[in-house]
């Protein structure tokens, strides 16, 4: 069984493969590269902004390794599991005569280091996300035929920005508001991994976002570990709210959508903002890890149980109905019986409208790694079925209560089956269709609930 109930929310968490579409090749060249991403959403806009790079310079893209000259692979660490798929996609090209390039980039990058070198003297180029901004010049040493290249920086100060992006989306757009995180979780890497925590200035994200309105892009999504966590450099010193309303504001821009909030950052503003501003999606991803506060207190999570229901209560109380998704860590080490069952508990209180959920996974570098009490791998499987029936029970019911209810969907899937579609609400619900109209890809079209799934709505065209 998966680990995932809710399909609804792409979280700033390890996903499944996702390829970078390929466009149609525009210039003949030899240079041709292969791009697998793995991991959150950031990392998924980290390969837009690579392949931008790599387009700016003459390569072409190619659907294969085996077709292309440089393979890049851009990485996740959050999980052990992520690891492992990375290493075994690079053990493909052992004792390969083939003359290729080949490159780990983001979060196993940078937590392996050289050491990717001696586990796969094949690859090139080991590469972390706080160092892209030098990529460029890294491309250069490789096509000097260079074979040891490394950017492994943490200190910088610096955001990866680029107006080359080539996104993958032709009316939804990430980005990246913030990088890295200053949070010190005891179980995470991201804090290794991604470097200290930098904004971008306001008037740069927005810059960006009137550029992507100008291009025609509808639904802009912000992004940071911690979004909310969002610090303005300039003396403008805007702050996130006031950012998530200036960028609603702009003419062409539907939707605003924000991941991942921390709950010890969320203040009364961010709500008054949805309420306020129909633009700003009646969403927040608010992860929790866990319903314990002794549990909460050694994952340094910052808050106690009470103070994130209160955080809930808050976003409960605005006039939009704002639904609320979460994540959640089970066998966190010295998790008891009671601890776990605090945490169903906190489902019920909370009910969330979608939660992901996780087996504790030791991390390297990380404090928890050496906390006592580990709890079994067959009892966190054990606890998370449970965590997922409890939570899909939930969803069922909430998900009931919207029949007969009327959205507007962002088409965004289907039109393979005639007549059938799929679309998100503004809450991030999938919405699957019925339509007699063809050529709706990237409009906002009217929807009425005939049906619910825990995981998504079934509906009609309301034309
Ligand atoms: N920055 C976000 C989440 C980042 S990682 C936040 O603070 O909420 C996405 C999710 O992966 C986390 O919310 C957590 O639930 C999960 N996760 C992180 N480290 C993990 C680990 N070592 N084992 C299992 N799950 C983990
Ligand atoms: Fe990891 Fe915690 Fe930072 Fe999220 S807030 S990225 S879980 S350290
Ligand atoms: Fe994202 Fe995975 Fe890195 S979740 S930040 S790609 S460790």
């Amino acid at each position: 069984m998966s680990e995932r109930i809710d399909v609804r929310l792409e979280a700033l968490s390890e996903k499944t493969v996702v390829e970078v579409s390929v466009p149609p090749p525009t210039t003949p060249s030899g240079k041709t590269f292969y791009l697998e991403t793995f991991g959150c959403q950031m990392n998924e806009h980290d390969s837009e902004k690579v392949a931008g790079v790599l387009f700016e310079r003459g390569y072409r893209q190619v659907r294969t390794p085996a077709a292309a000259s440089l393979v890049l692979y851009n990485t996740c660490s959050i999980r052990e599991k992520a690891v492992q798929k990375v290493f075994s996609r690079l053990g493909e090209f052992r004792g390969s005569e083939d003359q290729k390039t080949i490159g780990v980039l983001g979060c196993v990058a940078q937590q392996e280091g050289h050491k990717i070198f001696r586990r796969a003297p094949w690859v090139s180029l080991v590469c972390g996300s706080a160092s892209y901004n030098r990529f460029g010049e890294m491309l250069n040493d490789l096509e000097s035929g260079a074979t040891r290249v490394t950017g492994l920086d943490t200190d910088t100060d610096l955001t990866f920005e680029t107006e080359v992006t080539r996104r993958d989306h032709p009316f939804r757009a990430f980005i990246t508001i913030i990088e890295g995180c200053d949070k010190a979780c005891t179980y995470c890497v991201v804090p290794y991994t991604r470097g200290p925590e930098r904004s971008r200035t306001s008037a740069s994200v927005l810059e960006e976002a009137r550029r992507l309105a100008d291009e025609g892009y509808t639904e802009i999504q912000l992004l940071g570990q911690t979004v909310n966590s969002y610090r303005d450099p300039s003396p403008r010193r805007m702050r996130f709210s006031e950012l998530l309303f200036a960028v609603a504001e702009i003419e062409g821009i539907r939707r605003v959508r924000f991941t991942t909030s921390h709950p010890s950052d969320f203040g009364p503003d961010i709500t008054a903002a949805v309420d306020a501003h129909p633009g700003i999606c009646d969403h927040v991803h608010l992860p929790v890890q866990s319903g314990s506060t002794p549990i909460l207190h050694a994952m340094d999570r910052t808050y106690t149980r009470e103070q994130y229901l209160e955080k809930i209560a808050l976003i409960r109380s605005a006039r939009r109905p704002i639904s609320i998704t979460t994540d959640i860590i089970v066998g966190f080490p010295g998790e008891t019986e009671q601890d776990f069952d605090e945490t169903l508990t906190l489902l019920d209180a909370a009910q969330y409208d979608g939660a992901f959920c996780f087996m504790y996974s030791p991390r390297p570098n990380t404090p928890a790694r050496l906390m006592d009490h580990a709890v079994s791998e067959t009892e966190k499987s054990r606890r998370l079925q449970i965590l997922l029936e409890r939570q899909r029970q939930i969803q069922a019911a909430s998900n009931q209560t919207l029949v007969g209810q009327t959205f507007d969907v962002l088409v965004d899937g289907g039109g393979k089956r005639e007549g059938q579609w799929a679309g998100r609400t503004s809450s991030n619900r999938v919405v699957n269709f019925t339509s007699p109209q063809s050529g709706l890809l990237g409009h906002y079209v009217s929807t009425r609930v005939v049906g619910a799934g825990p995981n998504s709505l079934v509906g009609e065209h309301v034309i």
